[in-house]
């Protein structure tokens, strides 16, 4: 144990990011597994006496040599790639009771995109219908009607206006969210996107299960850089944790040559897109993911969320184009989000 706790501290040295070591409390509220442990709710004693959330990410005890590697990559980087709004950014590291290295982050209370999405219901204002979101529309949920109605999923093209008589309400918050407020969230993760490129960093695992929000629903990604090693062994897909396979937001060059970049970057953001605008629904929900590469390349491509503008696909197929050079850069997508934005208020 000594020696895991030297490995992990250097390269640290220098730098100023060791919290005292009274100064965080870990709690025992779980907030997410890790690749490598588990990351849990804590409160940290700031200098001018006040006490903040924050997020604290532990090893899994007894970690691999991998594990305390990894770790100790995620912590530099997160250390080298700073401070951005749209990211969330780390606060330190400290030492817990058995003086092994734990690494704390900024709390986001609103939890993961994902999960967050997934509680918003639709609502018609002609009747009193409530609809869960999912992907199929066979798989909608009728709270107060049996009634279906395929407001998820466009099959035969109804133009979207007709969802300005919906309105979206997300229930445990207990407020009502626009498409507005979906398409600020495309922007503010294609801004923190942007900011990763601009630190060469490649995210590779970025989806809206890695997507959090803090306090104003201002969205941060997270997990960055972190999942590399994972995917050049190909375990990740071997995960019997219960996770979803990331080969569902694979850029094709991923799947076929492990080759990973912005543009593969880019390829996700068109399925965190689409998972944005289908309310957290899962895609390619009927393909098995050993299939998914013969399909994408017999040129197949998820149809057009029906909360999706025909410009907002636009962008989403162009994410998906197969060759990585012809698809758009984080900063076009997050001007032709922002443009669809002003042209919708
Ligand atoms: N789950 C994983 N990381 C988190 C964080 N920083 N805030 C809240 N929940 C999380």
């Amino acid at each position: 144990a000594e020696g895991y706790d030297m490995t992990m501290l250097k390269g640290l040295d220098d730098v100023d990011v060791l919290l005292d070591d009274d100064a965080v409390t870990v709690s025992d509220v779980f907030l997410g597994h890790g690749h490598f442990g588990v990351v849990r709710k804590g409160a940290l004693k700031t200098a001018d006496g006040r006490v903040c959330s924050v997020a604290v990410k532990s090893l899994r005890d007894r970690p691999s040599g991998r594990d305390l590697d990894e770790f100790l990559r995620e912590i530099l980087l997160m250390q080298k790639v700073g401070k951005h709004p749209n990211i969330v950014s780390m606060i330190g590291c400290c030492l817990d009771a058995n003086r092994r290295c734990m690494l704390v982050v900024e709390y986001c209370q609103l939890g993961d995109l994902q999960t967050y999405l997934r509680k918003v219901s639709i609502k018609s204002w002609y009747a009193n219908d409530f609809y869960v979101g999912r992907t199929d529309p066979s798989e909608l949920t009728a709270v107060s009607d049996s009634k279906r109605v395929e407001l998820l999923q466009d099959v035969s093209g109804p133009p979207p206006m007709v969802f300005n008589n919906c309105y979206l309400y997300h229930g445990d918050e207990n407020v009502f969210l626009t498409v507005d407020d979906l398409l600020r969230f495309a922007s503010q993760a294609a801004n923190g996107m942007m900011f990763l490129e601009s630190n060469r960093v490649v995210h590779r695992d970025l989806a809206a299960r890695n997507v959090l929000l803090s306090d104003h629903r201002t969205i941060k990604i997270c997990d960055f850089g972190l999942s590399r090693d994972v995917y050049e062994q190909n375990l990740y897909q071997k995960s019997n944790r219960g996770d979803p396979l990331p080969v569902k937001w694979m850029a094709l060059e991923s799947l076929k040559y492990q080759l990973y970049t912005t543009q593969s970057d880019v390829w996700s953001f068109g399925v965190l897109l689409w998972e944005i605008m289908m309310l957290g629904g899962s895609p390619y929900p009927t393909i098995s993911s050993s299939r998914i590469y013969e399909v994408l390349c017999s040129g197949y491509r998820m149809p057009r969320p029906t909360l999706c503008c025909y410009s907002l696909y636009e962008v989403i197929l162009a994410c998906w184009h197969s060759n990585p050079a012809n698809r758009p850069k984080f900063g076009a997508i997050k001007d032709a989000i922002d443009s669809i934005r002003e042209n919708q208020c």
